[in-house]
């Protein structure tokens, strides 16, 4: 493990456990042309074009490093509309990992999420969860079911020093289910590594307890393992009954038990695609239908061979811990850079990349001009880094049309799997400590074009002053013609 390698210094530096043989050129433009790559992109990095940024940290998805294994093992495929042996092939590694009998191939995630709720949500009903995630609520709510979360009150914290934030609480689970009814329940989803809340764990102790209390109601378990790989991390680093337990067992122990395990196989495995896994034969029969109906046939869904063949030697390099510690370690590495220099952050650091709160960075904003919208914009103004908006604008409005507000407001500097150096994280850690020191220097951001579904995807707005022009002129003050 590289935490166990020691500095004479006793410094904690990440270790990187592989080495660079493959590399791409990223390009960092000058302050006004971001500026300019800012406005075009309607201030939402979603809508930035990848020639203009310089540190891609949209997110993991997809854009992990792969492995030369994984490389090598895309080409020796077998090609076949139906019962290729490459999917054999994923559906043994599959249950070698998890151990779950049956699998359902999709193309990716929240395609999982689609036939989960077509199948098991029903007009009225709720879903309880830890915490949701932007298109697995979308589903829920496309099918006339709505959400309700009972995450830990620690979880909503932006510092806490619980090492699980996001565990269930479990008795606000006892309440919801006995207050609603379990039949107006569609299932119990707990979220590994919760995404929003700034990718903090849940412990194996909290998912056995909730599993256990679903199952005295008779209410179905789903479990969405998109975000495994840090998760096992911090199991195996802070539960202690998992100290000496392999990846492998924490892992089955999981896929065993819930009654459905789903995954975006763009995060987990480092490919792209996703997967359904389940131990009953009914729930396999149950959404069987809707894969060659959305996604492809049984024996691909969605998913190119290769793909296939990258993911199931993705999924076993996951149980080295070598391997899965990359993100976690750097995560903090840049986190506690931040810490030091009084940035406000989500902590304890959890996994998939730093959560900046931009309800404290932003304090000077209304709420009503998206703080951490006008933070990510304004960071990528003063880095050419690319971060994620995760507050008010990842929700929808309420249904008479009035915003509702993010519990968190916060900027995600996404750390894909082994891609990012330890120098490119002091980059970033040395610009966002300047805008921070220059926040009042941040406006507000408005609509110029809001989608009614996932608004944050491909919604424009535009500032409320040329406060982006002043950000930049203070930066040339500073920074002299340094990019
Ligand atoms: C926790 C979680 N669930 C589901 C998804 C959806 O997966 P995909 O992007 O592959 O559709 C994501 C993607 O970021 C995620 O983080």
């Amino acid at each position: 493990m590289s935490m166990s390698i020691k500095f004479r210094s006793r410094e904690n530096i990440p270790m990187e456990m592989h080495k660079v043989r493959m590399v791409q050129k990223v390009n960092l433009l000058p302050v006004d042309e971001r500026v300019k790559s800012a406005l075009e992109g309607g201030c939402n990095t979603f809508l930035l074009k990848n020639r203009d940024v310089f540190l891609d940290m949209l997110t993991d998805s997809g854009v992990n490093a792969m492995s030369q294994e994984q490389y090598a093992a895309m080409m020796n495929v077998d090609d076949a509309y139906a019962g290729s042996e490459t999917f054999y092939r994923l559906e043994r590694v599959i249950k070698e990992v998890f151990g779950t009998e049956y699998f359902l191939p999709t193309h990716q995630g929240r395609a999982c999420e689609n036939i989960i709720c077509k199948t098991f949500v029903k007009p009225g009903q709720t879903v309880l969860m830890n915490y949701h995630f932007t298109t697995t609520k979308a589903h829920i709510e496309q099918n006339g079911g709505d959400v309700v979360e009972i995450v830990k009150r620690e979880g909503l914290e932006v510092n806490s020093d619980l090492p699980f934030k996001g565990d269930m609480d479990i008795d606000l689970l006892k309440k919801e289910i006995a207050e609603r009814g379990a039949d107006k329940i569609a299932f119990v989803r707990v979220e590994a590594g919760t995404n929003l809340i700034g990718g903090q764990p849940v412990s194996v102790a909290n998912m056995r307890e909730t599993v256990k209390v679903a199952k005295e109601h008779g209410i179905l378990t789903v479990f969405d393992a998109s975000l495994l790989s840090d998760n096992l991390y911090f199991i195996k680093t802070r539960e202690k009954e998992f100290a000496n337990k392999s990846l492998n067992e924490i892992t089955l122990e999981l896929g065993k038990l819930f009654d459905i395990t789903y995954f975006s196989a763009r995060k987990l495995g480092c490919a792209r695609g996703g997967g359904i896994l389940m131990n009953r034969e009914d729930l396999y029969l149950a959404m069987q239908a809707l894969v060659p109906l959305y996604e492809g046939f049984l024996t691909y869904g969605g998913m190119s061979v290769r793909e296939m063949e990258a993911l199931a030697v993705g999924l076993l390099e996951g149980l080295d811990m070598n391997v899965i510690e990359q993100t976690p370690i750097f995560v903090k590495a840049l986190c506690d850079e931040l810490i030091k220099n009084n940035v406000p952050i989500v902590t304890p650091s959890g996994g998939l990349g730093c959560h900046v709160n931009a309800m404290a960075f932003c304090d000077h904003l209304p709420l009503e001009e998206y703080r951490s919208g006008a933070l990510t914009a304004a960071f990528y103004i003063a880095s050419g880094v690319r971060g994620m908006e995760r507050g008010t604008l990842s929700e929808s409005r309420e249904a008479d049309g009035s915003e509702r507000f993010a519990e968190m407001e916060l900027m995600r500097l996404a750390v894909p799997k082994r891609v990012f150096t330890l120098s490119q994280m002091k980059y970033v850690a040395d610009r966002l400590t300047w805008l921070y020191e220059n926040r009042h220097l941040i406006g507000g951001l408005r609509f110029t074009f809001e989608p009614k579904i996932l608004r944050f995807f491909f919604g424009k707005l535009e500032p409320t002053s040329d406060w982006p022009q002043k950000l930049a002129a203070k930066f040339k003050a500073d920074f002299g013609d340094s990019l």
